[in-house]
């Protein structure tokens, strides 16, 4: 077993942190507190090729395997975690969706413009009253002439107001369940579409999270997904993609929080030395040290199942469910070791711990990691 990186991919990881040294950091504390979108942020993202790292050169993307994502994915999120949720979204969710189940048209019309960065794409799967229970679906998409009529509610969309387009999971045939379920790329512009209020979160305060609610959109056929049925199917086969990228963030918010960590112990002193000195302080930092580097190696172990088309559900539902536990672990072990000054701003790390809870929620919560895993480990 090989566990060397290869240039390319150490080159994309040291370009990924110079990137949020230098352009997420500045800022940072200020655009959470405000729930300020890192617009400009995002737009240099785009013209460092972050926002479509897996896509094919030939629709606009780097054409990069997903370690090399995962690579970028924990660098930025060490530094802002609103930036990599709107990352992680938009590559993982949103342009490997197109790419994988797309139509040419579709490839050409969207494609481009959203791994180039160009436009942002959102994933509108959760409902008020379906987040978990995800075929429990209220929003419906009936067919029409050369259209679908799509209507209802969906909750809880990273990139909602910024996305210019919408991957929307709608019941077409209520008596089928699931396999009444399609997926359609929608347009923000279009009649019927509207962005409700920005959510005033706990984390992740810089990334936009809102409603989007769908009255007599009228859906071209040729905007529907694969074949009729495929959405409930689009959607988990995205997701199983996705919570690679959601694990890759948890590792990042982790990893972020220990360096930060290390070095406060290096410079505080208590009783005659300096913290790290203390075993109290020693042991902290090296269980973190320890699940981090075991959540790298689960992301890292998923990413390489799918780079080598080997099924990745059970692998990156248990990257996601280890890194995601451990980030909230670790980023809470960061704020003890910093002591009060762990509880301001302008130390970062109770960011970090904000931000490390919602890893444990979206893209299904922890106790949904179980369930697939589980399924998987027992069917
Ligand atoms: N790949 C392919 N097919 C799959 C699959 C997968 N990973 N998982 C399930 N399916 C198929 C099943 O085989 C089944 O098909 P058949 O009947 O043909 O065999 C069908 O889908 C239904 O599967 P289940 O019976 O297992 O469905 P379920 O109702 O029991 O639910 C679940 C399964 C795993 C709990 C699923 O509902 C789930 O993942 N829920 C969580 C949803 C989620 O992650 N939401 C996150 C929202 S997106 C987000 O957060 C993005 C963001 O903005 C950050």
């Amino acid at each position: 077993m090989d566990f060397k990186l290869s240039n390319e991919q150490k080159l994309i990881r040291d370009s990924a942190r110079d990137f949020a040294n230098t352009e997420l950091l500045p800022g940072v504390i200020e655009r959470d507190e405000k729930q300020e979108f890192p617009t400009s942020q995002i737009k240099k993202m785009g013209e460092m090729g972050f926002l479509g790292m897996m896509v094919n050169p030939k629709y606009g993307g780097g054409g990069m395997d997903t370690i090399s994502y995962v690579l970028a994915m924990e660098e930025i999120s060490k530094i802002d975690a609103s930036c990599s949720v709107i990352m992680s979204v938009n590559n993982s969710l949103v342009c490997w969706g197109i790419e994988q189940y797309g139509n040419e048209e579709q490839k050409k019309k969207y494609l481009y413009h959203l791994a180039t960065g160009n436009i942002l794409g959102a994933f509108c799967l959760s409902e008020p009253e379906a987040g978990s229970d995800a075929t429990s679906q209220r929003t419906t998409a009936i067919e029409q002439d050369n259209y679908y009529l799509l209507n209802g509610t969906k909750n809880w969309i990273t990139n909602g107001k910024s996305a210019s387009i919408y991957l929307v999971i709608a019941q077409t045939d209520v008596a089928k369940g699931h396999k009444g379920i399609n997926a359609f790329i929608v347009e923000k512009e279009w009649d019927g579409v509207t962005v409700g209020q920005k959510e005033n979160k706990l984390g992740i305060r810089a990334s936009d999270t809102t409603s989007i609610m769908f009255s007599d959109v009228k859906v071209p056929k040729e905007n529907r997904i694969g074949e009729d049925g495929f959405g409930f199917k689009f959607a988990m086969k995205t997701l199983a993609g996705g919570r690679i990228g959601i694990a890759s963030q948890a590792l990042g918010i982790a990893s972020g929080a220990y360096e930060l960590s290390l070095k406060y112990s290096r410079e505080r002193k208590a009783f005659g030395k300096e913290i790290y000195k203390h075993q109290a302080i020693a042991f902290k930092l090296a269980d973190m040290a320890t699940q981090i580097d075991c959540g790298r190696l689960l992301c890292l172990k998923a990413a390489w199942e799918k780079d080598n088309m080997i099924d990745y559900t059970q692998s990156s539902s248990i990257a996601k469910l280890y890194c995601a536990e451990h980030a909230m672990k670790i980023t809470t072990e960061a704020v003890q070791i910093h002591g009060g000054y762990g509880f301001v701003k302008e130390y970062h790390v109770e960011r970090l711990m904000r931000d490390a809870k919602i890893t444990q929620i979206y893209e299904g919560t922890s106790e949904i990691q179980k369930i697939v895993i589980s399924r998987s480990i027992l069917k």
